[in-house]
């Protein structure tokens, strides 16, 4: 609970220090903690409050006109309540040619709200969102950053319809819940929930290309080295080693270099919806 723009009430603060100092310990210089902790606030209020402002300020010895600057720099800093979730559809070139302007206009009039505004129950925030890098599967919705693939206005509406009445959605890709904004908030402040690997990331048509390379033979030039720039020559697209890719999940330099919580970690194959589940029971 915010008391005022002072700052936060002594139990709450003392959760958030907590969490603040796991934050910092991650970095060699504590600035580099500002966006993971604007995250960490936004978890607690659902937005950059003047109480999270503040908090941040103290924590990293900024003023808060500082940490101001960089909250309001980004779009995924909230500087207002934001809504439980997030209906974020992509206007951007390829989605806006297949629809998304459509999709956008449809569910503006359904919730009667514009871009970057919120219900009034505080159920939903409506944004015009940039590319997803989901284009091959445009026009692409995105709902806390969680996939809603080929949408139509009539789909658009249907999910949205949903999350109103509190029934819940299920991304087309990905996890297979959506989790809400506050939620969504604490794992982009480097608290894991879990579920990073949850179901397919990269479906069929996302694909396409790697299928076809591999019926035709195709690897990419191996990685510069050492040893390979003392002489070794010919690993190219037609000739090469084909040692680049090879890297296994979890090793030093990959992006999995959390703790392995899902069966994706630990292979290099894909890992089904029906795998997961079974993994689990
Ligand atoms: S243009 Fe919409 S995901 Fe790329």
């Amino acid at each position: 609970m915010v008391t005022d723009n002072r700052g936060y009430a002594p139990d709450v603060r003392a959760r958030l220090t907590a969490d603040a100092d796991q934050i910092l310990a991650r970095y060699p210089e504590a600035r580099s903690a500002l966006l993971p902790l604007l995250h960490l606030v936004q978890s607690e209020d659902g937005y950059v409050s003047p109480a999270g402002i503040a908090f941040c300020a103290d924590v990293l010895d900024l003023s808060r006109a500082s940490v101001s600057a960089v909250a309001t720099f980004y779009s995924q800093y909230k500087r207002r309540p934001n809504g439980e979730y997030t209906v974020g559809v992509c206007t951007n070139t390829l989605c806006a040619v297949m629809g998304g302007d459509a999709i956008f206009d449809r569910l503006s009039e359904r919730l009667g709200i514009g871009h970057d505004e919120t219900t009034e129950d505080g159920r939903i925030t409506l944004e015009r969102v940039e590319c997803n890098a989901a284009c091959d599967y445009a026009p692409v919705m995105v709902i806390n950053w969680e996939f809603f693939d080929n949408q139509t206005p009539t789909s658009a509406v249907d999910v949205v319809d949903a999350l109103l009445e509190g029934r819940p959605v299920t991304p087309t890709r990905g996890a297979d819940t959506v989790a809400t904004f506050r939620e969504v908030s604490r794992v982009l402040a480097g608290f894991e929930d879990g579920r990073a690997d949850e179901g397919l990331g990269a479906g069929p048509a996302t694909l396409v290309g790697l299928e076809m390379s591999r019926a035709k033979g195709w690897t990419a030039p191996a990685p510069e080295s050492e040893e390979s720039s003392e002489g070794s020559e010919g690993s190219t697209a037609a000739g090469g080693t084909g040692q680049a890719g090879t890297d296994q999940v979890g090793d030093a330099g990959s992006s999995a270099e959390r703790e392995e919580t899902t069966p994706a970690d630990t292979s290099a194959e894909p890992v089904t919806k029906s795998e997961e589940k079974g993994s689990s029971e």
